[in-house]
């Protein structure tokens, strides 16, 4: 299996950002854990990160035929992002939502994923901790279809 985690805007400040709501890790720990997690299910894995919108469309195309699964923290694009959505069913992908916090029990505007409809499953509030279970649950959800 190969997989993705593909993360969106602002995420690259992961460890600095909003500690009391994101936690001290960084992304590069994140990756670190993500790498950890695939060696042990036999996977292996793309990591990446980017600021702009139509660049992680570009990614999610790139993904199609060559990811088995992908998990996606969206960020902020989470709730506004139509394009995201669209390129998630257009490469046919399978995607797991992500986030470190619970978004429900933040601001009503971050209630709302316009990305859920179209993604396996959602995994949030568990902080980095969420990337690894979401490796596993794509490997078992993959392993069962
Ligand atoms: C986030 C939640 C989003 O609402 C926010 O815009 C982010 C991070 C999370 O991981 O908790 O950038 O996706």
């Amino acid at each position: 299996m190969h997989y993705l985690v593909l993360n969106g805007p602002n995420l690259n400040l992961l460890g600095t950002r909003e500690p009391a709501i994101y936690g001290s890790h960084t992304l590069a720990d994140i990756e670190a854990a993500c790498r950890a997690k695939a060696a042990t299910l036999g996977a292996t894995l793309d990591f990446a990160q980017s600021n702009h919108e139509g660049s992680l469309v570009d990614l999610l195309h790139d993904a199609r035929g060559k990811a088995d699964g992908v998990v996606l923290n969206a960020g902020a694009y989470t709730h506004t992002s139509v394009a995201l959505r669209d390129a998630i069913s257009a490469a046919e992908l399978s995607v797991i939502e992500l986030h470190l916090s619970n978004t429900h029990a933040r601001e009503a505007f971050r209630h709302v994923s316009l990305i859920a409809p179209v993604c396996i499953g959602v995994i949030q509030g568990f902080g980095a901790a969420g990337y690894p279970l979401a490796l596993d649950a794509l490997h078992q959800y993959l392993g069962r279809t």
